[in-house]
């Protein structure tokens, strides 16, 4: 491929994706019809939901992360740079919301974790990976905590050892999975505003699967609304607001109407009692 066809591809894209998944009844069960979806720039974006529509399921996917004996998209490519993504990618980094840290590790070992690989050995220095590690504990406030180990910090304190690990990395994508879903309402809140800071310090094309309303509209630049099961795209949109956002924002008219356009489309689409609409 020249270099200016690559200049042109998105970052990330899925086109088309189809995901069916058989039962053990033998049917098959449609997840996904027809999802597409590219970003560029960084900037965070938010795939927003009903629980159980297929938003792991498309980000797992977009993370070249294939879940066993099932062939991954039924139908439809991902693509990174504008090459078939067929497995992880070096440049693309996942969060959970079960943070995925090692209880037998201390925080400085979580995230120096990823050095121990081959592939990142090779692509970074002992020395650099040491202060990028140390850098980065500062940036999240944990630098005090560096020698406790999982079990001694809280959950919020536990997901920035998480976040940590991952910008430790400088991914150009970061996908996220319902990261502050386990977290109470006021961590909830500052573990947002702690992104929102990071991201500005380490632009990169953010992946955010929520399906809370009220943190989409908090946290994105822009939106995607995907339907009950089988998930389509149901509404897309970009939000201007500068970060970090408001509650005033929150309760004044625009966000109020978002919030409402977002709802009804839920709502339309089938979604019961599945969405969390407020923090
Ligand atoms: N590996 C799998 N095999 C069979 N069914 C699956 C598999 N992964 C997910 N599913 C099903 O696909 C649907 C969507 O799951 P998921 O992508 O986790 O939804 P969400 O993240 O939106 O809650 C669910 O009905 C789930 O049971
Ligand atoms: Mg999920």
């Amino acid at each position: 491929m020249s270099a200016a066809t690559a200049a042109a591809a998105p970052l990330v894209s899925a086109t088309d994706i189809v995901q069916e998944y058989l039962q053990p009844d033998g049917k098959m069960l449609r997840v996904l019809d027809g999802v597409s979806l590219a970003f560029e720039r960084p900037s965070i974006n938010m795939l927003l939901g009903p629980s159980g529509c297929g938003k792991s399921t498309l980000l797992r996917m977009l993370g070249g992360v294939r879940p066993w004996n099932v062939t991954t998209p039924t139908s439809g490519a991902v693509q990174i740079d504008g090459q078939p993504c067929t497995g992880p990618h070096p440049d693309t980094v996942m969060v959970f919301q079960s943070y995925a840290n090692r209880p037998d590790l201390t925080v400085r070992e979580n995230v120096l974790y990823p050095f121990r690989f081959a592939e990142w050995r090779r692509r970074v220095p002992a020395a650099e990976a040491a202060q990028r590690v140390d850098a980065m504990l500062d940036e999240v406030g944990l630098a005090d905590k560096r020698d406790l180990y999982p079990s001694q910090l809280s959950g919020g304190q536990n997901q920035r050892v998480a976040l940590a690990r991952s910008l430790v990395l400088r991914p150009r994508v970061l996908l996220m999975d319902e990261p502050f879903g386990a977290l109470d309402a006021q961590t909830r809140t500052a573990m947002q505003t702690l992104l929102i800071k990071l991201h500005a310090a380490h632009p990169c094309v953010v992946v955010f699967v929520t399906h809370d309303v009220t943190e989409a509209l908090l946290v994105g630049d822009r939106v995607t609304v995907l339907s009950t099961q089988p998930a389509r795209i149901i509404d897309d949109f970009a939000i201007g607001e500068p970060k970090p956002r408001t509650q005033g924002w929150l309760s004044g008219d625009h966000a109020r109407s978002l919030h409402e356009r977002v709802v009804a489309h839920l709502r339309a689409s089938g979604a019961r009692g599945n969405v969390r609409v407020s923090v």
